[in-house]
């Protein structure tokens, strides 16, 4: 079915009525992701928040301004990159996805990055570092090193809601960013 989605407006189409798991009934809008889907970077997180499931805007939240304000400090325009997540729907106040919320909706991320092909993806948290790179994955080892698969390199990195309950991530994320912007550099 998503291998007939030939373009990344047919996906946002058949994500836009999805019903493959019960997040479908207690969503008000399925954020699919948003930004320049001929980018070379794609950032992918976890799940969308209040704000983000009242617009259908990934990232507008306290989460996103200040992943805008670590963009800003390096020098990346958001404009010019994609930016989604794992799960598309708002679990109900902010929970974690479940596994089957997950199974659900990857399918979708997957197309996402088919039909983008990113040549770096940036993994912001556990459950896009352990469902695109490796499941047994623990952020706080893997962040900062790189990863290749499938032809985009993958940087996992921790999710900017994570500054929240420890400030000194804040530095390590921006760290990061850098070299995303310095690698991307070189590539084009
Ligand atoms: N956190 C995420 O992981 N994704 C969003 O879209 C918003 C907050």
């Amino acid at each position: 079915m998503l291998q007939q989605c030939l373009g990344i407006e047919d996906l946002l189409t058949y994500a836009a009525a999805c019903r493959r798991c019960s997040l479908g009934e207690t969503r008000q809008c399925v954020v699919f992701g948003e930004g320049n889907a001929q980018s070379g970077i794609m950032l992918v997180g976890e799940a969308p928040g209040e704000k983000e499931d009242a617009t259908g805007k990934p990232f507008i939240g306290r989460a996103g301004k200040l992943l805008d304000s670590v963009l800003a400090e390096v020098g990346l325009q958001r404009q010019e990159i994609f930016i989604t997540s794992v799960v598309k729907c708002r679990p109900p106040k902010n929970r974690y996805p479940r596994r089957e919320e997950v199974s659900a909706c990857l399918p979708i991320l997957q197309r996402q990055i088919e039909l983008i092909k990113p040549r770096i993806i940036v993994c912001l948290g556990n459950l896009a570092t352990r469902n695109l790179i490796d499941n047994q994955a623990k952020i706080t080892e893997v962040r900062g090193r790189w990863f290749v698969k499938d032809g985009s390199k993958l940087l996992p990195t921790f999710h900017p809601a994570a500054v929240f309950h420890d400030r000194k991530k804040l530095e390590k994320i921006k760290e990061d960013f850098l070299q995303v912007k310095e690698t991307y550099q070189k590539m084009v």
